[in-house]
């Protein structure tokens, strides 16, 4: 039985965790721990990521998060520093009955999560003249690059082609992203099953559009990353399918890529998409392929059949889309 943690959070993260926690609970034994983070805990405590909640973390293998709302640098960000989840993982896929730029886009951009500008080292030097200082370490350069080869080698295992695209601008950061790069092919000759091509960042993101077909494995530095999946996401059906994972070597933290949604959060609308696909992508982590298979089977089959929530154009509600899910994992 896996322990996870488990982090609904605020606003839609209310109403998605507990759906996709009903799907995981039609697939497998689980224990949830839950624990609490975000705007509405900080209102109640002074703080939005209780000492409390860091401890349920660090104990779970695995921690299940919603969104926050304005507290969520304070929330996620932190989080995902003191679990030093290094890689960013974000699964780029078209799946049947959604509105997409092609059917055919299946690759995964890994973003490095804990330097270049989001450092968080800025400061304001005189008056009106600012800095902010971009890290690029040769450590961190070489185990994001080894996450990402090994990635590719498990892809191609599944048949996919074995390739990974760096991205990065050492033509203009000739130092930071010299090393990027440097490192980057240094790493690919230790995986010489595995094809290594690199692009200018700003090529890159015309490429997501005009050839995503030819991607498997995409790495980029932290703010590339950010920029890059939003845009990505947005090829794919937008925000509420794009699902993302934070490895690091001790633990894993999944969440949707999107926030607490206050437009449309308490209506029941939201869709549960792509926490079940962190979810999904928690299973793997977990090396529970079996689950995941049958949940993203049991997804594909409810999208295609356009059973949705209104954001994709159906007329479900967040549990009702779920219950389609689940009907299909007991049928199966
Ligand atoms: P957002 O992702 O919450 O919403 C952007 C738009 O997408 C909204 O129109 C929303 O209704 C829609 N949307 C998002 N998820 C959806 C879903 N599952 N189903 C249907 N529609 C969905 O981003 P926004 O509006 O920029 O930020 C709102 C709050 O969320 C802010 O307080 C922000 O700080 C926080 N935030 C938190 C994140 C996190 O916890 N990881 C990430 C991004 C934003
Ligand atoms: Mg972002």
């Amino acid at each position: 039985m896996h322990k996870i943690c488990v982090i609904p959070g605020d606003g839609i993260g209310k109403e998605v965790v507990p759906a996709t926690v009903k799907i995981l609970e039609a697939v497998g034994d689980f224990e949830f721990v839950y624990a609490e983070a975000g705007d509405e805990v900080y209102k109640k405590t002074g703080k939005a990521l209780p000492e409390e909640t860091v401890e349920k973390c660090l104990e779970c293998e695995a921690v299940l998060f919603g969104a926050a709302g304005e507290t969520a640098a304070d929330v996620i960000v932190k989080l995902r520093h003191i679990l030093d989840t290094y890689a960013n993982v974000r699964p780029v896929k078209a799946y049947k009955g959604v509105k997409c730029l092609r059917d055919d886009i299946d690759y995964v951009i890994v973003r490095e999560n804990t330097e270049g500008l989001y450092k968080g080292i800025e400061a304001k030097i005189d008056e009106g003249i600012t800095i902010a200082t971009r890290v690029i370490t040769e450590k961190a350069c070489e185990r994001i690059f080894r996450f990402a080869f090994e990635l590719a080698r498990d892809r191609k295992k599944q048949g996919k082609e074995g390739k990974v695209t760096c991205a990065h601008k050492a033509n203009v950061l000739k130092i930071t992203d010299g090393l990027f790069k440097d490192v980057f092919y240094k790493i690919a000759k230790e995986y010489p099953d595995i094809k290594a091509e690199d692009y200018y960042i700003d090529a890159m993101n015309m490429y997501i559009i005009t050839k995503p077909q030819t991607f498997d494995v995409v790495v980029t530095s932290n703010l590339f990353g950010d920029i890059l999946s939003d845009g990505a996401a947005g090829t794919v059906g937008g925000l509420g399918l794009a699902p993302s994972a934070n490895i690091g070597d001790e633990h894993g933290l999944f969440e949707p890529v999107h926030g607490s949604a206050p437009d449309i959060a308490g209506k029941g609308i939201a869709n549960p998409t792509a926490t079940i696909l962190s979810a999904v992508l928690m299973l793997r982590y977990l090396n529970e392929h079996e689950m995941a298979n049958k949940i993203e089977k049991a997804l594909e089959e409810v999208l295609a059949e356009g059973l949705t929530t209104p954001d994709l154009g159906g007329n479900l509600k967040t549990f009702e889309m779920a219950e389609e899910i689940i009907k299909r994992l007991e049928h199966d």
